[in-house]
């Protein structure tokens, strides 16, 4: 061997070349990562001029309405509920355009402190002018604010990305064309996290949207822009789109009802999807709002002929009036916790206060165990999600840079497969759950194993439902995330997600309604928090979700496939029967 170093070093010129071309390679792939980051940072101060620009032009929208707005005054506009709003809309005594303005108006004050705007649709002027011919649809003069992926013609879906700035709608999705048919109004955007895969309603482009209780928590995701405008009152209605908890997980961290419908209820025809093709978790689409009538309101108002017209793939079931407002007793299925994490003491404490209450009401509670939460968030929805090892998400991130609070749940899946595999083996023994969780991120390996994948979410969705049926159930309750993160963690705790997503992998309607607040009790109770294994996880989700006494809970109300009007009777049952508490 020592030969072999006197004759490198004999020859000076080799070792220069060596030592020059690996320099040379690394100056210029760190000049070419500087580059490419100074292009995104300027893409991305880019897009928020023109969210300036959009914002200003809202401004003086509100100033040339002010002009000319003839009926009622901001104030009370403001304090109506949306049946209240409907009624003076439809009989005259207020105008579309002073209704808009109080809601641009609001909505552009509170933006200021909540960053949950991202664009301004000025379509809604046109709107305006061209109501004096039509006839008025049920959501006539309504002004409605729209998630971030929902397509507005002319206007970017960007989901957080990069990747997708730039490149404005060519149409309305469906839901917004039949919205505006309806007579509803469309004018914002709202802000969404990096990708929509988080709770941390963050991204790089426009910023952090917070939560109108307290400033410093999360306003939830992936629906946060909505959730926080609603709450704070810049906005009476909202549409998002729930993959894993997206519009339950705001609606409760904000304290607002939020419904998502079984999916393919209601179209999905321009709505941009975060990891499109998986069949492993199914969307669902649904209105947010300050109380359920408001939710089922705007369902009655969707599910119409214009709907089943323009995407003849969705079921032409009108909404069904009479299952809405029965009042016929509920046999009420419930749990408090569903043994892959354990639920906080106020998430407990809201479940079985309003357990008591239902059953104060003359309905029918049952303990029910809910089915191997374990499995199929694992097994099943996880690994389904990554079945291509994740590489649509990374192809979706390329060239881009990565918000700081999401960096958790991108660099996961940037670990190459065989590392994973290593660090599951090691990890078994300390963590179960933890290690589970990598080797399922690992996706599955052949199109034969994705058939088998697929078989066995058929096989327990038929199995969770016989279990329903043996117990013969109408409903379900259970608990809603909660309360809110303090702002900047949610990105690390995606492993809460279990209580929201088993209902997208299920694919069965389910809501949320708050039902009071953090109490003193809760805080007590909570500082006893070990979780299931006392693990990183569980003790960051512990000291982010203490010291909130006063911010809102909330439970989750769940039916069988297709029973969305059931599901929305029993919220407004839940909301009836826990009113007082909700004053206090
Ligand atoms: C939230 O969790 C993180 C991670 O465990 C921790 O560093 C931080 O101190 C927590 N916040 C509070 C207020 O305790």
């Amino acid at each position: 061997m020592a030969w072999m170093r006197d004759e490198f070093f004999q020859m000076p010129w080799l070792y220069e070349a060596i030592v020059g071309s690996v320099c040379t390679a690394a100056a210029l792939l760190l000049t070419l990562r500087w580059l490419e980051r100074r292009r995104c940072l300027a893409d991305f101060r880019k897009a928020r001029s023109c969210r300036e620009t959009a914002l200003g032009e809202m401004e003086r929208a509100v100033s040339q309405l002010e002009e000319s707005k003839r009926s009622g005054d901001s104030e009370s506009i403001l304090s109506l509920s949306l049946h209240e709003l409907h009624e003076k809309l439809q009989s005259g005594f207020l105008t579309p355009d002073s209704v808009l303005h109080a809601y641009m108006n609001k909505a552009l004050e509170v933006n200021k402190e909540l960053n949950c705007l991202t664009d301004f649709l000025p379509d809604c002027q046109n709107q305006l002018q061209s109501f004096k011919e039509e006839k008025k649809g049920l959501l006539y003069g309504i002004p409605i604010s729209i998630k971030d992926n929902i397509d507005c013609k002319g206007h970017d879906s960007t989901c957080g990305l990069r990747t997708f700035l730039n490149q404005p709608a060519t149409k309305d999705s469906v839901i917004v064309q039949v919205l505006k048919k309806q007579g509803a109004i469309p004018f914002v955007k709202t802000n969404v996290p990096q990708s929509l895969l988080s709770y941390e309603c963050s991204n790089p482009i426009f910023g952090q949207t917070v939560n109108p209780h307290n400033t410093k928590r999360t306003s939830g995701g992936s629906s946060g822009g909505e959730a926080s405008l609603i709450a704070a009152g810049g906005s009476i209605l909202g549409i998002g789109s729930d993959i894993g908890g997206s519009i339950r997980v705001p609606a409760s961290f904000c304290g607002i009802c939020g419904f998502k419908a079984t999916g393919k209820r209601l179209s999905t025809i321009g709505f941009r999807a975060s990891v499109p093709g998986q069949k492993a978790i199914t969307a669902g689409i649904g209105p947010l709002a300050r109380d359920v009538d408001s939710l089922a309101f705007c369902m009655k108002a969707l599910l119409c002929e214009d709907l089943f017209r323009l995407d003849p793939t969705v079921p032409p079931i009108p909404f069904n009036d009479e299952v809405y407002s029965s009042s016929k007793p509920l046999r009420i299925g419930y749990y408090e916790s569903d043994g892959y994490w354990l639920p906080s003491a106020s998430m407990k404490r809201a479940v079985m206060e309003t357990k008591q209450l239902l059953e104060q009401a003359g309905h029918k509670l049952i303990p029910f165990a809910p089915l191997k939460i374990s499995y199929a968030m694992n097994e099943l929805g996880l690994k389904g999600i990554s079945a291509d090892q994740a590489n649509t998400i990374l192809e979706r991130i390329k060239g881009d840079i990565i918000d700081p609070r999401l960096k958790d749940l991108f660099y996961v899946h940037r670990i190459p497969v065989i590392l994973k595999k290593i660090l599951y083996f090691l990890m078994k023994p300390f963590n179960p759950r933890m290690a589970d969780i990598l080797r399922c991120l690992c996706g599955v390996g052949s199109i034969s194993d994705l058939w088998k994948q697929h078989t066995a979410r058929e096989a327990y969705c038929e199995e969770y439902i016989s279990l329903w049926k043996s117990q013969n159930l109408d409903v379900l309750l259970c608990p809603a995330l909660g309360p809110a993160f303090l702002a900047g963690i949610a990105g690390k705790l995606t492993v809460t997600a279990s209580y929201k997503l088993i209902f997208n992998l299920l694919n069965f309607p389910a809501g949320v309604v708050p039902v009071g607040k953090v109490i003193e009790k809760d805080e007590d109770e909570l500082k006893d928090y070990v979780g299931y294994y006392n693990d990183f996880w569980e003790k960051t989700f512990k000291k982010n979700v203490s010291d909130a006494i006063g911010l809102p809970i909330a439970v989750q109300c769940v039916a069988l496939p297709w029973q969305d009007e059931l599901c929305l009777r029993f919220m407004k049952e839940v909301e009836r029967v826990t009113q007082k508490n909700r004053a206090i």
